[in-house]
């Protein structure tokens, strides 16, 4: 077992520290950052992964029971079929003055399993992606305003809604993010809206129906949204003749290949895809019905490294595996699983936990006032039995049983130590983080 001084003295905490110096917000993501799971003591840095497993800068492996690269890794870390079609694109050139092949094969990939849509732009990111896929809308319509649910990354666009209201995006996710820099000139171009108050929404955009130029959303996050409200959706859009704009950024994949909306008879004018699309690798798509996706040439949106040739070998090779694989069927009795061992352990333990999440994208929290303190604690007594665990669990195919089981022995003996602890002994070192926090330099 390792120790808490171990943790605490691991070369990941100690390069973290030079990081915050160097780097402001430490690390390129807020959910990467080690204040999110337990600040001083999550190990911040690996040195190699594979499967499900992670080593720090020590060598010291963990089985990663948590974000699995924030669910970018659907099959899992270094996998060997998705690999060696990467290093063979590698060494027959990832960039040249003609572009590779593949971006078209990907491309008819995707249109086959949406075949409600026609054509296909890149990104290599999810949030440069909604970027892209909310200005072929606004070219498409000639309007601005944006009617949204969820979270949709760090663009302007986006940050825009907390202009006009800082409480904005409160709901949307992630809470406390500030919009400074955001051009005060965009305040009331994104307006958020409740996707299961279809009403209000339509209350919102009385009068101003002709501004509207797309409706985004999430399909699926904390629940799948139920098909009535989508097609609810789909004809407020249709109406108004907005953009319905799906970002399927963490929905796909996790339930089916390709969008979550292929299991509805909801069809959007455009879907958004990166993470999971290519297991890791950089990559993102927007795919549309041709008539909003020709607005693209209306515009200029072009980028150099949308031409590499990683992105859509890496995604090609990923959707094979997940088909081959049957990866879906995985990776829900994985998450279900999962659900059932947090269920067990509180049960055993007396701790009252709420669980939440679809099935493959479960999460936990305790039900006490000390929850964020406990949910540290948690990770801490993790951390040192071997798991990266958290309170969210993002399953792969590379999961296995074994696996599951070492986790559920675990997590029965985590709670029980949870359970026995007075809150003065709850925690030595200080508190995760819930939301996005300015970091001090240190
Ligand atoms: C639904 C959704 N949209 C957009 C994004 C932003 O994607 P990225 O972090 O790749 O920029 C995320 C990332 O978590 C997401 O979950």
């Amino acid at each position: 077992m390792n120790t808490l001084s171990e943790l605490m003295g691991s070369k990941g905490v100690e390069l973290y520290r030079r990081a915050k110096a160097l780097m402001p917000g430490g690390t390129q993501l807020l959910s990467k950052r080690p204040e999110m799971f337990a600040p001083e003591v999550w190990p911040s840095y690996y040195s190699r992964a594979k499967g499900c497993r992670v080593w720090d800068l020590d060598d010291r492996e963990f089985i990663d029971m948590s974000i699995m690269g924030i669910g970018a890794c659907i099959i899992g870390y270094a996998d060997d079929e998705i690999d060696a079609a990467v290093t063979e694109a590698i060494q027959r050139g990832v960039m040249s003055s003609l572009n590779c092949p593949e971006e078209v094969e990907l491309a008819e990939a995707l249109i086959e399993l949406h075949p409600w849509f026609d054509m296909v732009r890149y990104a290599r990111s999810g949030g440069e992606a909604m970027g892209l896929a909310v200005r072929i809308a606004r070219a498409y319509t000639k309007r601005d305003v944006v009617l949204f649910s969820g979270y949709h990354g760090w663009n302007d666009w986006y940050l825009a809604a907390n202009l006009a209201d800082e409480a904005g995006l409160d709901g949307q996710l992630m809470p406390g993010l500030e919009p400074n820099g955001v051009p005060r000139g965009l305040t009331g171009t994104a307006i958020p809206f409740d996707v299961n108050d279809i009403e209000s929404l339509r209350q919102t955009i009385k009068g101003k129906e002709r501004e509207i130029a797309a409706i985004v959303i999430e399909p699926a996050r904390g629940a799948e949204a139920s098909e009535e409200c989508l097609s609810k959706l789909r004809d407020i859009a249709s109406e108004i003749g907005a953009v319905l704009l799906f970002d399927e950024i963490t929905s796909g994949y996790r339930m089916c290949a390709g969008g979550i909306h292929r299991r509805y008879e909801v069809y959007p004018d455009i879907a958004v895809f990166a993470k999971s699309m290519a297991n890791g690798y950089a990559m993102a798509a927007i795919v549309g019905t041709e008539e909003v996706m020709q607005a693209a040439q209306t515009t200029f949106i072009s980028s150099t490294n949308w031409t590499d040739r990683i992105g859509p070998v890496a995604a090609l090779a990923t959707l094979d595996r997940y088909q081959r694989a049957n990866a879906q069927d995985h990776l829900i009795d994985s998450g279900e699983q999962m659900k059932q061992i947090w269920r067990d352990a509180a049960a055993t333990s007396g701790l009252e936990i709420s669980i939440s999440g679809l099935p493959t994208l479960p999460g936990f929290g305790f039900e006490h006032e000390a929850a964020m303190e406990l949910g540290t604690r948690f990770t801490i007594e993790m951390l040192r039995r071997g798991f990266l665990g958290f309170r969210q669990f993002k399953p792969a195919l590379a999961h296995g049983q074994a696996e599951l089981d070492a986790y559920r022995a675990a997590a029965k003996d985590v709670f029980a130590v949870l359970a026995g602890l007075s809150e003065a002994d709850l925690l030595e070192t200080p508190v995760a983080h819930s939301g996005f926090h300015r970091l001090t330099k240190e």
